[in-house]
């Protein structure tokens, strides 16, 4: 079964289907070549601990850095097989690997096709009274060709002649433009909060989905966990297929696209209900 070719407009009863249990080698060998417009990957960072909230939990050990690196490297190779000639790979990583990851996809994707070198910063954690506070995590952003596609993110123009208009963020006044992205991480008290451990904000997930993927294309998260850039490419009108070996993410996931779904098919009937009055 080639499970991207039912993805169209996913349903709420499609739902299972884009969200699939098992280890994502296992599963992306049963995704074509070139199939996929972004790959967006959060995987286990190698942290040496159990990632875990009273809600779910997660491994996150290896023997050593190098088992740790054995395990990703065939699942970075089949990530590339399926990226289209237009695609984009977003790998979010920390200070622990961020630079064996540079120095691996160097050489699976060609050094000529790195792109930028994210910084996700956030507040929470990370500090010590040792050293500077770690306070960010990396997102390393691989084209797989040149004529990748990208779409600036909007924001609000500041000039007069454009005032009260959106425009696209191009210059480093433009704050979504830069390579520093602000955004807060979830906190205890987020309503956004599911649960799950090491959650990433919508927010973003949907600067990135917006920014890094056509309208309709197909975003995978080969390592969703519960869900975030599935949800965001639901709202943005994306296609997306998740995989991870959790069933509680699993389980996550396709109750928080579910919800999703509603929310989405509910809002739109109100926008019909709403012009058809008019
Ligand atoms: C950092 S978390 C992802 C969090 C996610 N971005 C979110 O916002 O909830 C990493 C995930 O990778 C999953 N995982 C670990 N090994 C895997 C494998 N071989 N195949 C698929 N998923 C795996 C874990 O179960 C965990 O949910």
């Amino acid at each position: 079964m080639n499970p991207t070719r039912e993805l169209k407009a996913p349903h709420e009863d499609q739902i299972e289907a884009c969200v699939q249990q098992g280890d994502c080698l296992d599963r992306l060998a049963r995704i074509k070549d070139h199939s996929v417009d972004l790959v967006y990957l959060d995987p286990p960072f190698n942290t040496g601990r159990t990632q875990a909230t009273t809600e779910a939990s997660y491994e996150d050990q290896w023997p050593d850095l190098n088992a740790y690196l054995e395990f990703m490297n065939p699942r970075l190779e089949a990530i590339v097989r399926v990226l289209d000639d237009r695609g984009i790979l977003l790998l979010h990583c920390d200070w622990r690997t961020c630079h064996h990851f540079r120095h691996r996809l160097d050489s699976l994707m060609g050094p000529e096709n790195f792109v930028n070198h994210l910084i996700w910063m956030y507040g929470l954690g990370g500090s010590s009274p040792r050293r500077f506070a770690r306070k960010h995590d990396d997102i390393l952003f691989y084209a797989k060709g040149r004529d990748y596609f990208f779409e600036p993110p909007m924001v609000p123009a500041t000039s007069n002649r454009m005032k009260g208009q959106m425009k696209k963020a191009t210059d480093v006044i433009d704050i979504p433009a830069i390579d520093v992205i602000d955004v807060p991480a979830i906190n205890n008290m987020a309503q956004e909060r599911v649960g799950y451990p090491t959650q990433k904000p919508l927010a973003l997930l949907e600067m990135l989905v917006g920014a890094c993927c056509p309208v309709e294309g197909l975003v995978l998260d080969p390592f969703c966990g519960s869900g975030t850039t599935l949800v965001a490419a639901h709202r943005l009108n994306r296609r997306f297929l998740g995989i991870d070996r959790n069933e509680q993410a699993v389980r996550l996931a396709r109750r928080r696209l579910k919800e999703t779904a509603v929310s989405t098919n509910r809002d739109s009937r109100k926008r019909r209900s709403v012009r058809s009055s008019s």
